[in-house]
């Protein structure tokens, strides 16, 4: 079953029934200034970091669900009927509903009782605010009196504490009122010298900053007391819970139109021009108002529209793909891409999944996003590097989350997460491949934020394979420390106390259990790391690091095979997990991709037995499973993975960031059938058609799709922040199509599935275009390149001269 469907011309989704199984959201702003929006107009916005300039409320766990957002109230002044046009709060019947969401932006209409009303949603590029740009429409034969009202809730800026301390809160809340405009300026008067705003371009009949004052003693949003009775009492008070709504009186002619904008937004002052006159306890508003002027003209939301749609032009422009699939192309072409762009923007922070409270930006996640949008964003994603290293230790380990609004790393959480280092390295090689920036390796970087222990990036790199190194176990394997990517298998932690958490409760730095995820992320660092200092020179240290992941190589087949797969790691008594001489878990998916993309067993046959076995264990109609069989109880020495239910999360779920790494090796392998048909189980515009069964956004991945185990086997959970848009964004573009950026050049080695005759592509690369065209001209994966017609030995092309270039292909 469908909800709404497709728009890829508009890059829209468009939902045309209310009752989508969750609220399906989007994101507007992409720089600073943030919001997450339903398909009923509910969510929040943030500056910066969701916890701590959080400027409107929202209550995760919410009934009925989904309460709090960017509502809008229309009152018909004849029969004093009202309703919001984006259906909540108020849930009227209300006719031809729609709501597109778009790269950016989000627009809802709706028709009720002849009244058309349609709100536009975004933030303009550049801007620390957003525009909620109204239409009305009289369709109706008769003269309209309406009264419109807008209303927000003000978080009292941190967001935790807003949810908790109300003996503080309670007392702190301050606004101001000037004209038309409602400024939320609590703590300003102390150590903030932010605010916020709420604008309108109409004068107004009147206005309400106080919640109760609003909504009425004992009355919800669905049935605001001023709304019922159209009547505010502006009144500035101070306390309780600030909010900001105008009250408008609008009356429409039959067929006349009515544009409305209101502007919501956030500013800082410079500390000593806070007040105005100085001396005051009043905002200095001389340094906002010509923003909030230029935002309430129509023109120049019109003209900021466009220069968003040109934005999101230029970021998708990358990459453009015509594949014999639809379901590649829309996701490749637009969502996919855009969904990478919102795991940059927000890591795993704010989501209707992730309250934008618990966690900043996670060390292994950033840089795992960074291979989904480098090619979109180069300058900002070197950036990202240097943040994400200035996190690192001068051991070599890292803090396993920073704060955005800080970059300081988060001590609470600490480090240990033993994978985390090996990261950075590929994060770093991404980059490279991408822009050929050699010069960012001199870049000095301090480590632990601490200045004066800066060193080059290049000696970051290095650290961090040295820490891996310096931290092995008996087998000669790493250790596997609190966890390695996959944070539930805590094989130190040994949790026996309910809330504890399981990632640094306990003894993470145990010296016994080892980790073949780690191992295999080693190689891949390790080799990527030889071929960058061969790049710049460094022979004899290129020569090292390949010893060492052909050592690591070696021990992986040596002591992490476990007869048909590869093991997944040796707990705490050095027993092994993820073999066939377990009960549970005797197969995971990570060492199967990992150390195939490592190539380790490749050569030997290991890697094409441990796949066949992904395929007869884990392969399910709805995605791979994380392993097999799920643990049935809690064991304490294996931690988070067995606290979940069989069936969810990491005990046995569709964890669907793991299954691109099975694509990947799968494509390695030369199976492109294979890997575009695991492609396709986790698609998410694929699965469009089971709506009703999946239940997330059909337009960006999830975390997770509940296992075969599971109750509700197919069912998706935590969509959009998860490191699954980067790696399918990878395995699709650069494995199965095959444009895959190298050190010294764009590489072009599809592995296309039997049935395509081919495809074409459009991609972006270092200043040049390339026009490629493939084509399928026999059975077999051999490809054979020419650029502008002249053949091209191997399947590399050197970076042209021109800025333009075709690129014939041929497989076969
Ligand atoms: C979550 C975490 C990520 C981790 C994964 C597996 O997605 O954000 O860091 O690797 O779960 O546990
Ligand atoms: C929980 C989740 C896991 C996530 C972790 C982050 O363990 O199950 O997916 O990575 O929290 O701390």
């Amino acid at each position: 079953m469908r909800y709404g469907y497709f728009d890829d011309a508009n890059r829209e989704y468009v939902i045309t029934r209310l009752d989508t199984p969750l609220p399906w959201i989007n994101y507007l702003g992409m720089e600073d200034y943030f919001g997450l929006i339903s398909n009923t107009a509910g969510g929040y916005s943030f500056y910066q970091d969701a916890r701590l300039r959080r400027l409107t409320r929202y209550r995760y766990n919410n009934v009925p669900m989904d309460m709090g957002g960017r509502y809008i109230y229309l009152r018909d002044n004849l029969s004093g009927d009202f309703w919001s046009p984006t259906w909540m709060p108020t849930r009227t019947d209300i006719k031809d509903y729609s709501c597109r969401h778009g790269l950016g932006y989000t627009i809802i209409g709706s028709t009720y009782r002849d009244i058309r009303a349609e709100v536009r949603y975004f933030v303009p590029p550049g801007q620390n605010l957003e525009i909620w740009d109204l239409t009305l429409e009289n369709r109706s034969d008769e003269e309209r009196p309406l009264s419109v009202f807008s209303s927000v809730e003000f978080c009292l800026w941190d967001a935790q504490d807003d949810a908790t301390n109300f003996q503080r809160n309670f007392n702190t809340g301050e606004v101001e009122v000037a004209g038309s405009v409602i400024f939320h300026k609590t703590e300003y008067r102390e150590r903030r010298n932010h605010f916020a705003y709420f604008a309108c371009s109409e004068p107004i009949a009147g206005f309400e900053t106080q919640r109760e004052a609003f909504l009425g003693p004992f009355r919800g949003w669905e049935d605001p007391r001023a709304v019922a009775e159209d009547a505010t009492t502006d009144s500035v008070r101070v306390g309780w819970s600030p909010v900001g709504v105008h009250r408008l009186r609008e009356t429409l002619q039959p067929g006349e139109n009515k544009r409305i904008i209101y502007v919501l937004g956030y500013h800082e002052n410079p500390p000593d021009e806070k007040f105005d006159p100085r001396g005051s306890q009043t905002i200095n508003k001389r340094t906002v108002m010509a923003v909030i002027e230029t935002y309430l003209q129509e023109e120049n939301i019109d003209a900021a529209f466009a220069e968003l749609h040109q934005a999101w032009d230029g970021l998708v422009g990358h990459l453009q793909v015509r594949t014999p699939n639809e379901h590649v192309d829309r996701m490749v072409n637009i969502w996919n891409a855009y969904q990478c762009m919102v795991t940059f923007n927000l890591s795993r922070s704010a989501s209707y999944f992730e309250s934008g409270i618990d966690r900043g930006m996670g060390f292994r996640d950033s840089n795992q996003d960074l291979l989904g949008f480098v090619q979109m964003v180069p300058d900002r994603a070197r950036q990202r590097i240097l943040d994400l290293a200035a996190t690192q230790l001068e051991s070599g380990g890292a803090f396993h989350q920073y704060q955005p609004l800080t970059k300081r790393g988060n001590e609470a959480v600490g480090s240990n997460f033993n994978d985390d280092p090996a990261w950075l390295v590929l994060a770093v090689s991404a980059y490279l491949k991408e822009t050929g920036d050699w010069p960012v390796l001199d870049e000095l970087v301090p480590y632990g934020n601490t200045p004066g222990t800066e060193t080059p990036l290049l000696e970051h790199l290095t650290r961090c394979l040295q820490y891996i190194i310096g931290n092995i176990g008996p087998h000669g394997l790493p250790l596997i420390g609190r966890a390695d990517w996959n944070d539930c298998l805590n094989l130190n932690t040994f949790s026996s106390q309910p809330g504890e958490s399981f990632q640094t409760a306990g003894n993470g730095g145990g010296r016994v259990a080892e980790s073949i995820v780690i191992a295999a992320l080693f190689t891949l660092a390790a080799s990527e790391l030889a071929q960058i200092t061969a790049h710049v020179g460094m022979t004899d240290e290129a020569n090292r690091l390949q010893g060492l992941a052909d050592g690591m190589a070696a021990t992986t087949r040596r002591y992490g095979w476990d007869g048909a797969w590869f093991l997944r790691a040796y707990d705490h008594f050095s027993k092994p997990v993820g073999s066939t001489e377990n009960e549970e878990g005797k197969i995971y998916i990570e060492p199967q991709g990992l150390c195939t993309m490592a190539g380790i067993g490749i050569k030997e046959g290991l890697a094409g037995r441990a796949l066949k076995a992904v395929e007869t264990h884990l392969a399910t109609e709805h995605g791979i499973v994380l392993l097999q069989p799920p643990y049935q109880q809690y064991y304490l020495q294996m931690g988070e993975i067995s606290s979940y239910p069989p069936g969810y999360k990491e005990n046995g779920s569709v964890f669907c960031h793991t299954n691109p790494w099975i694509m990947i090796a799968e494509a390695q392998l030369g199976n492109g059938d294979r890997a575009l048909d695991y492609y396709l189980r986790i698609n998410p515009s694929k699965r469009e058609v089971m709506s009703d069964l999946h239940r997330c956004e059909p337009y960006c991945y999830a975390q997770m799709i509940a296992g075969k185990d599971a109750g509700h086997f197919g069912e998706a959970k935590n969509s959009w922040l998860t490191g699954t848009a980067a790696w399918n964004f990878v395995a699709i573009t650069q494995w199965i199509l095959g444009l895959r950026p190298d050190y010294d050049g764009l590489r072009v080695e599809p592995v296309l599935p039997q049935g395509w005759s081919g495809f074409t592509a459009t991609r972006l690369f270092r200043g040049v275009r390339y026009d490629i065209e493939v084509k399928r001209v026999g059975p077999g994966n051999q490809v054979a390149l020419a650029v502008e017609g002249e053949p091209v030995a191997g399947t590399l092309i050197p970076i042209p001269r021109a800025d333009r270039v075709s690129v014939q292909v041929t497989v076969g």
